[in-house]
């Protein structure tokens, strides 16, 4: 942030802490925070390894050497809570890092640097002494290191310079004692925005691009004098004295300032002096706009709380009724059964002629395809491909110019989604983009797409997502088969399926107190085996993977028509097992599954349906499910795992929204 007006070091202190816990969901092995220090001249670095929560009490530990209570003013300060990619999560490891004993620059960055080994060897040969295991470091020596060698050179013509030596994925904000008050931030792969406050009316609806001169990229390890950039004119200000800037990896952290933000695109350089925000970049390519637009968000503060609930998990289950109608709002006509999908619309006549349909995604939003393939498979008559973006990638899987790839992703800015999106456009594809965040990379790199809408998701492990994922892919599959007369009957069903979902959620959510009783018998149990097959195997695997990231229990989701190819050995009358079996069209076979499982002396806990008397005679203890459509009952069956994991957790004193070793937005590869 960066203030025209300056403001107390501890009023900014707090609004970096609070813009930490805001993000805490996206890192939290360990945070820290720079700002102006005591005399003016030096910057503090305040770090400690742990939650936001122990970096606020060392602040205040701190707070006379900070000389919080006097009257010293300062401009601006950077923070950063931690997901270790390199380096253990201690202090050392901490951003902000240092260049130098005496904090010449500092610097926060997201991301992982893959040529950060041969930059280290060059510094180290000019004498730098390296105090961390980050690839991060490297950054903030090679600034300083230009920095000596160009002392001529604007903060922004050195950042410039330096992100030309990087490789990888990076969002990164710098601050200087040699450049007081001013901030630098520039991304690539990685996330970044800037959220713009003022006092009045904005006079602009956007920054204008200045572009530098295109010049020569230096060889690799080869880090010779550096001609400047250059640019029309030094700084464009924003027409407005009073205004205060935010540098964020993601909107959550600064929605309580303004919801007036820029998303930065890859290799814009935003430099903050002087009160005026110009944004920057070296090359100009074909039909690169002149302009980044300010764009105003709709999100609300309160969407980021956790309101009543203890847990922003928790609260975003109970959401699910309310997510799941802002899925469909505006898009599903009821009333005369038609489904429109205005982010795609022009594109439907380029699909329905494709040669096939790849779903690629990870994690949750992986299965949220493997939910709805058979759907698809169904309504558009194509051959439907489910992928693993991380694995699609290992294969170089073979696409083509009439393939359509759906990247699904719940935060938009999944390193690997992103990467096969990338692989799959050189290629050709229609993209089209499949998420919850407006303004991310997936959706701006997609030609066409589907924002779900669920509303800003906290929690780690993903629930009202998935839900709305489901859905996004059901009015799609939907939208595909209108003008089809063979299914008119079939897309009634689901459409009157749809219109109940809402009602039914709720129903759901009512076993509540009966699933925490479930979780009580089986939160001490080592393993838990999820069976099911069809529309429900999805359910399986989200189930097993719920559980694992949130209690560290083993937990597996398997196939029932692979029971007896393997899995049916880890049956006896003590292993844990859930099983899926609803009145559709593998009903059968769901049964016989059942059957193999009990004549093991298993004890299985069923979902079915509601009053199914017959299929929870076989059962230990049963949760009863209302019917719908078979091909949209995955998302009543998810409901009660997303609850067993959440009660299993809390049992076991697990950290609900923050699971151990994991990151909500997996930027890194
Ligand atoms: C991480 C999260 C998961 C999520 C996955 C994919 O692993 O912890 O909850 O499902 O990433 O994320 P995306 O944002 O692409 O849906």
């Amino acid at each position: 942030l960066n203030y025209l007006t300056p403001k107390k070091r501890a009023e900014i202190l707090e609004l970096l802490v609070n813009g930490l816990k805001r993000l805490e969901y996206r890192g939290y092995d360990s945070a820290g925070v720079a700002v102006d220090a005591a005399d003016d001249k030096d910057i503090a670095i305040i770090k400690r390894a742990g939650k936001v929560a122990l970096l606020e009490a060392e602040i205040k530990n701190r707070s006379n050497e900070l000389s919080m209570s006097n009257t010293i003013e300062t401009h601006c300060g950077i923070a950063h809570t931690r997901w270790a990619t390199h380096g253990v999560p201690n202090e050392v490891n901490c951003h902000p890092l240092r260049s130098d004993p005496h904090n010449g620059f500092v610097l926060v960055h997201n991301g992982i640097i893959t040529n950060y080994k041969e930059i280290k060897a060059f510094l180290q040969k000019k004498g730098y002494k390296f105090e961390s295991e980050t690839d991060t470091e490297v950054i903030v020596k090679l600034i300083h290191h230009f920095y000596l060698q160009h002392p001529s050179y604007s903060f922004r013509e050195l950042v410039e310079s330096v992100v030309q030596q990087l490789e990888g994925a990076y969002a990164l904000c710098f601050k200087s004692k040699f450049f007081p008050g001013e901030c630098v931030g520039t991304r690539r792969g990685s996330p970044l925005l800037v959220g713009i406050k003022t006092a009045t009316r904005l006079a602009t609806d956007h920054v204008p691009i200045l572009y530098g001169k295109e010049h020569r990229p230096y060889g690799r390890g080869d880090y010779p004098t550096l001609p400047r950039t250059g640019s029309t004119s030094e700084f464009e200000p924003l027409e407005d004295k009073q205004v205060e800037y935010f540098f964020a990896s993601d909107a959550s952290a600064i929605i309580e300032h303004t919801n007036r933000v820029i998303y930065f695109e890859d290799d814009d350089v935003a430099a903050v002096k002087n009160g005026s925000l110009s944004i920057h970049r070296i090359r100009r390519g074909g039909d690169d706009p002149h302009k980044r637009e300010i764009t105003t968000l709709k999100m609300e503060l309160q969407q980021i709380m956790k309101g009543n609930y203890d847990f922003f998990m928790q609260k975003e289950i109970f959401e699910q009724p309310e997510s799941v109608i802002n899925t469909m709002r505006g898009r599903v006509n009821f009333e005369t059964g038609s489904v429109t999908l205005g982010g795609i619309k022009d594109y439907i006549p380029e699909i329905k002629r494709c040669r096939r349909l790849m779903l690629i995604g990870c994690g949750t939003s992986y299965h949220s395809a493997i939910a709805t393939r058979q759907l698809l498979e169904e309504l558009t008559e194509l051959p439907v491909m489910v992928e693993l973006a991380s694995d699609f990638l290992d294969r170089t899987t073979p696409v083509f110019r009439d393939d359509v790839c759906f990247f699904i992703s719940q935060s938009g800015e999944t390193a690997d989604t992103l990467m096969a999106l990338r692989y799959c456009k050189q290629r050709g594809a229609l993209i089209v983009g499949i998420t919850n965040t407006v303004g991310s990379s997936i959706c701006r790199e997609s030609h066409c797409g589907v924002h779900i809408n669920a509303g800003p998701e906290i929690g780690v492990a993903s629930t009202k997502a998935y839900t709305s994922q489901f859905i996004s892919l059901v009015m799609f599959a939907l939208v595909m088969s209108e003008d089809r007369l063979s299914q008119r009957t079939r897309r009634e069903k689901i459409i009157d399926g749809l219109r109940t979902l809402q009602e039914q959620i709720r129903q759901v959510l009512k076993l509540d107190d009966k699933v925490k009783v479930l979780a009580e018998d089986l939160y001490k149990k080592k393993s838990l085996l999820i069976m099911g097959r069809g529309y429900n195997f999805a359910t399986c695997l989200e189930g097993a993977l719920k559980v694992k990231e949130l209690t560290y229990m083993h937990s597996e989701g398997i196939m029932a028509g692979e029971l007896k190819h393997g899995p049916l050995a880890l049956v006896d009358e003590s292993m844990p097992v859930m099983m899926i079996i609803m009145r559709d069209p593998v009903y059968v076979k769901c049964m016989n599954a059942l059957q193999q499982v009990t004549a093991r002396e298993g004890k299985p806990i069923i979902i079915c349906e509601e009053g199914d008397k017959e299929t929870m005679s076989y059962a230990n203890k049963s949760l009863e499910i209302p019917k719908t459509v078979d091909c949209l009952q995955g998302i009543l069956t998810v409901i009660p795992m997303q609850l067993l994991s959440f009660h299993i957790a809390v049992l076991k004193g697990c950290n609900v929204d923050c699971p151990r070793n994991l990151a909500k937005s997996v930027t890194v590869e």
